[in-house]
C-alpha cells in the first residue's frame, strides 16, 4: 500500500512536519539529536513484543479524540491528543504505534499553548505498523497529533448502503483487538497501558455514531456526538461504530443498538442479559462499567463478540430465534471482569483474559440455563480444542506462551487460551471446591481491578491465596503441567452430557441402517445437539447418506452459523456437490472468522475446490473486513499441489 504519509528511512533524520492550516504557527523547533530511544531497545521480559511503544519511560494517561467519519472517503481524521506521564524525564522522545496513518502534523505543549515537534514514522513493519518517534524537548504533559486513516485500515470496516440491512445508510465499526487500534488513533498500542478517553466524533446528520464509552441511549441524532470513558482501558478496548443505529432497551442497565430492522429481533434473543449481569455480580462483585449495551453488527463482524467496554460488538449470526447461542454474551459480558478489568499486560498471556472468560462465561451459564447446558458447551469446546490442537505445534499448547515476538497476535491466538484456560480453572474448581475458588477468583479480580498483569503474577498469587492456604488438594507438578507443558494433562477430567448421550445413540442407530433419519427423535434438539449429531459423524459419508441426512433436516442453507460451519464441510469431504450453491452464499453473507474458515480451508484441500473457493472469495471480498480477508487469503494461497 502507497501512504502520503512521510518516512524517511535515515534514523537521524526527524521530519519538521508543517502544522495544520488552522493552527497557529509553532516557534521553530531546534535540531534535536536522535536519542537513543530512536534505536531499536533489545527485548525485555517485560516488554511487549507486539508493540515498539516504552512505558517504563513514558505512559499515556488520557485520550482526547476529535474525529469526522467521512464515509465518501472511507477515513476518520482528526486529532488524538494524548496526556503524557513522564516516568524518564530524560527521554528525549515518545515512540508511539501507528499503522497506515496519515500524519499531518504533531504538536505539544501544555494543553494552552503548542509548538510543531519533529517526528519521524518508520518504515512499515508487516505485523506492528510503523513505530511513530517524536521529537521532545523535555517532558511535555500532551501531544497533539493531527492525522487521518486510510481506507484499508486494518482495524476498520466501511460499508456501503447496500452492504447493510436497511440500504439507505452507510456503516463503519472498528475492531482493534489485538493490534488493530494503531490504525486509526496513534497511541501506545499495549495492553499494558490503560488510560481513560474522551471524543468529540461528527457524522453525516442521519448517522448515529456509538463508542466504547458512555453512549447515551437518548443522545439526539444529529451528527455531532460526544463521549467519555471515566474508566482507564486499553487501547485494544477504544472502539467506535457509525450507522443507522436505534436503542432498545433491555432493563434499566442493559440495552441493544441495531439497525431498526433488527433491533426487536436482537433485543427479544438477548433478553436475559441483565439476569446474566446479575448472575456475574453475584459471584464476583459488582459490575463497574455503568451501562451493559450490545451493538448487533452487520454479518461481515469477523468475531462472535467483542467485549468492547459497556459496548459489546456482536454478530447477528448467533440471533437464531431461540436463544441458544447467547453463550456469546455472557462471554463478552465475563470480559467486564476477565480482562476489561484484568488484563493480560501483552499478548503471549490472553489465556489470562480469554480463558478466565470461559471460565466465567460458563458459570453464568449453567447458572441461567442449568448443568445440561454448560456440559454440552463444554463438550463442544474440547472436541473443538482436541481437533485444532493436533495442528498446533507444542510450544503454543501452553498457556503461559514465550514472548510473540515477531509474531502477529491475531494468528497466534488459538483454543488453547479459551478452552485449556478454561480447563484449567474447572480443575482448580474441582479441586478446591466453589466455596474456597469462588472467593479466590473474586479476589484475584478486586485485587487487580484496572491493572495489567501476566502469567508470573497469576502463579505468583495462586500460590498464595490458594494453594499455601489449602494444602494437599494440587501439587506442584499438576499446576507445572497445565501452565507449562503442552496438550492437556492426563489427569484432567473429562467432560460429559447425558443429552449428547442421546445424540450419541441416535446418530448411531442412522448410521448402522436401523433407523431413518425422518425417524431420529430430534423434536427437542437445540444447536448444540445438531451440532453433535454433526460432528460425530465419520470423516465421510456417501453422498446419499448426505442427501437422506438433508432431506430430513435441511442443513444446507441453514440460517444457524453454527450448524452450516460443520455441514459444508462434511458436504465437501463426501464429495457432494449440490449444497455449492448454498455455501457460496454462506460465504458471501458472512465474514465471522471462526464460521467460514473451516469450509474455505476443506475447500482448499483440493484443486477443484481450492478454485472454486478462489471464485467465491473473489465476489465476497468487496464486503469482507480486512481481518477476514487475510485469513481467508491465507488459507487459499498457492500451496503444494492439491489433490485433484
Ligand atoms: N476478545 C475476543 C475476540 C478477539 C480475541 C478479537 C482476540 C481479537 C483478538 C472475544 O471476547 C471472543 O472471544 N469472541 C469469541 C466468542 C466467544 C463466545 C468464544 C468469538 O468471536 O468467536
Ligand atoms: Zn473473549
Amino acid at each position: 500500500m502507497r501512504l502520503a504519509t512521510p518516512f524517511h528511512s535515515a534514523m537521524l533524520a526527524l521530519v519538521l512536519l508543517p502544522l495544520a492550516a488552522c493552527q497557529k504557527p509553532a516557534p521553530a523547533v531546534t535540531e534535536i539529536t536522535p536519542p537513543a530511544t530512536v534505536s531499536e531497545t533489545p527485548a525485555m521480559s517485560t516488554h511487549d513484543a507486539n508493540s515498539y511503544a516504552e512505558p517504563e519511560k513514558v505512559v499515556v494517561t488520557h485520550l482526547a479524540l476529535d474525529l469526522a467519519v467521512n464515509f465518501n472517503k472511507k477515513v476518520l481524521a482528526g486529532t488524538a491528543t494524548l496526556d503524557l506521564d513522564w516516568k524518564d524525564k530524560t527521554a528525549a522522545a515518545l515512540v508511539l504505534d501507528s499503522r497506515d496513518l496519515n500524519i499531518a502534523g504533531i504538536e505539544g505543549g501544555d494543553g494552552t499553548t503548542w509548538q510543531g515537534l519533529k517526528y519521524e514514522l518508520a518504515p512499515r513493519d508487516a505485523i506492528l505498523g510503523s513505530k511513530l518517534s517524536i521529537a521532545m524537548p523535555g517532558a511535555l504533559a500532551k501531544v497533539r497529533i493531527t492525522y487521518s486513516s486510510v481506507p484499508e485500515a486494518s482495524g476498520l470496516q466501511w460499508l456501503t448502503p447496500a452492504m447493510t440491512l436497511g440500504k439507505k445508510t452507510p456503516f463503519m465499526f472498528s475492531q482493534s483487538e489485538a493490534i488493530h487500534a494503531r490504525s486509526w488513533v496513534p497511541l501506545q498500542d499495549t495492553p499494558g497501558v490503560r488510560f481513560t478517553y474522551e471524543a468529540h466524533i461528527t457524522t453525516p446528520k442521519n448517522v448515529m455514531a456509538v463508542m466504547s464509552a458512555d453512549n447515551d441511549p437518548k443522545a439526539p441524532r444529529d451528527g455531532d456526538y460526544s463521549f467519555t470513558m471515566p474508566q482507564a482501558i486499553p487501547s485494544y478496548l477504544m472502539a467506535i461504530a457509525a450507522g443507522d443505529l436505534v436503542f432498545r432497551p433491555i432493563n434499566e442497565r442493559a440495552g441493544v443498538w441495531a439497525e431498526p430492522a433488527m433491533a426487536d429481533k436482537a433485543a427479544k434473543e438477548f433478553e436475559d442479559t441483565g439476569k446474566m449481569i446479575d448472575t456475574a455480580e453475584q459471584l464476583y462483585g459488582p459490575y463497574r462499567w455503568g451501562r451493559y449495551d450490545i451493538l448487533v453488527l452487520p454479518p461481515s463482524f469477523p468475531f462472535g463478540g467483542m467485549e468492547n467496554p459497556r459496548l459489546t460488538f456482536a454478530t447477528p449470526t448467533v440471533i437464531v430465534g431461540d436463544k441458544s447461542l447467547v453463550s456469546l454474551i455472557a462471554h463478552e459480558l465475563a470480559h467486564s471482569w476477565s480482562g476489561n478489568l484484568v488484563t493480560n499486560s501483552s499478548w503471549k498471556d490472553i489465556w489470562l483474559n480469554e480463558g478466565f472468560t470461559t471460565y466465567v462465561q460458563d458459570r453464568i451459564v449453567e447458572s441461567l440455563y442449568g448443568v445440561e447446558a454448560s456440559d454440552m458447551e463444554k463438550v463442544i469446546a474440547r472436541h473443538g480444542l482436541a481437533e485444532e490442537m493436533k495442528d498446533i505445534k507444542p510450544d503454543d499448547q501452553l498457556l503461559a506462551l514465550a514472548p510473540l515476538t515477531g509474531r502477529d497476535p491475531d494468528e497466534a491466538l488459538t483454543s488453547v487460551a479459551y478452552i485449556k484456560g478454561q480447563w484449567f480453572l474447572t480443575f482448580l474448581e474441582d479441586r478446591y471446591g466453589r466455596a474456597v475458588f469462588d472467593p479466590f477468583l473474586r479476589k484475584w479480580f478486586d485485587d487487580h481491578a484496572f491493572t495489567s498483569t501476566d502469567s508470573a503474577e497469576f502463579e505468583r498469587f495462586l500460590d498464595a491465596e490458594l494453594v499455601a492456604k489449602n494444602p494437599g488438594k494440587a501439587t506442584a507438578a499438576e499446576l507445572h503441567a497445565w501452565l507449562h507443558e503442552p496438550g492437556i494433562p492426563a489427569f484432567a477430567s473429562a467432560a460429559s452430557s447425558k443429552r449428547f448421550d442421546a445424540v450419541d445413540e441416535a446418530r448411531g442407530h442412522w448410521l448402522a441402517g436401523h433407523a431413518a433419519a425422518t425417524d431420529l427423535d430430534t423434536a427437542k434438539w437445540t444447536t448444540q445437539e445438531w451440532v453433535h449429531f454433526i460432528e460425530g459423524m465419520p470423516e465421510t459419508l456417501s453422498v446419499a447418506q448426505i442427501q437422506s441426512l438433508n432431506d430430513a433436516f435441511h442443513f444446507t442453507g441453514s440460517a444457524n452459523g453454527e450448524i452450516a460451519q460443520r455441514w459444508y464441510p462434511l458436504t465437501i469431504r463426501s464429495g457432494d456437490l449440490s449444497a455449492r450453491p448454498a455455501i457460496a452464499a454462506f460465504l458471501a453473507r458472512i465474514g465471522r472468522r471462526k464460521l467460514i474458515m473451516p469450509t474455505y480451508g476443506e475447500l482448499a484441500k483440493t484443486s477443484d475446490g481450492l478454485a472454486f473457493a478462489r471464485a467465491v472469495f473473489a465476489k465476497a471480498r468487496p464486503g469482507l473486513h480486512p481481518i477476514t480477508i487475510v485469513s481467508v487469503e491465507a488459507a487459499l494461497a498457492d500451496k503444494p499441489p492439491a489433490k485433484p
